[in-house]
């Protein structure tokens, strides 16, 4: 199911803007596979393409800064999606733009300025896949800043967040709840 696929388009997720540092410096890259998997401790995975200087810098330090984009943040995720620290310091050229990034307490990363959530995480497994490789991260320390929207990812685009569903009626949950009970085992 590559990018663009009818089929991987049906994923709806987070944007997260993955911050490193390493052999490429201090880094942002944004990341579709950013996923909360576990609650105690936190852990927190993403897929990155071995060819992206995330990867390397991830490699080195094993450790990465998890800022997950607010609705807001649609040109930066843009900027930091198709720009590589490879050729260019994307930091630098951000920070020109006028985005502004701020000290990680836990690890040696920057984090970004106007996310949802901040989370640091030391790496505590890497499972090479074939295009992409799973690093997966302890989180150390995570706190949310500003009371965001986050920017949703669905079908190659940048959504808002939509309505909530209506509940159904305590009464209808009640007979439910009854019915269940009659497939105990
Ligand atoms: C919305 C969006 C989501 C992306 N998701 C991923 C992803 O999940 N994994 C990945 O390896 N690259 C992903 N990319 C591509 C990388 O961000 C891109 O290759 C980037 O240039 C890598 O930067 P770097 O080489 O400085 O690490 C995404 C790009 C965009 C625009």
């Amino acid at each position: 199911m590559p990018w663009g696929d009818p089929r991987s388009f049906k994923f709806v997720t987070n944007v997260g803007l993955i911050t490193s540092n390493g052999k490429f410096g201090n880094n942002v890259m944004a990341c579709e596979f950013t996923h909360h998997v576990n609650y105690r401790p936190g852990i927190i995975v993403l897929g990155v393409n071995p060819k992206d200087a995330t990867h390397d810098n991830i490699s080195k330090t094993k450790e990465f800064g998890v800022n997950l984009a607010s609705i807001k943040q649609n040109i930066l995720v843009s900027l930091a999606g198709r720009n590589s620290a490879r050729k260019i310091d994307k930091i630098k050229f951000l920070k020109k733009l006028g985005y502004k990034f701020f000290k990680a307490k836990k690890i040696n990363t920057l984090m970004v300025e106007g996310a949802v959530m901040h989370a640091e995480c030391k790496v505590i497994k890497k499972i090479r896949l074939t295009d992409h490789t799973i690093f997966i991260g302890e989180v150390v320390s995570a706190y949310i800043k500003q009371d965001l929207s986050p920017l949703i990812y669905h079908g190659g685009k940048y959504l808002k967040l939509g309505k909530e569903h209506k509940k159904p009626s305590k009464k209808k949950r009640e007979e439910w709840k009854k019915l269940a009970e009659k497939f105990s085992r």
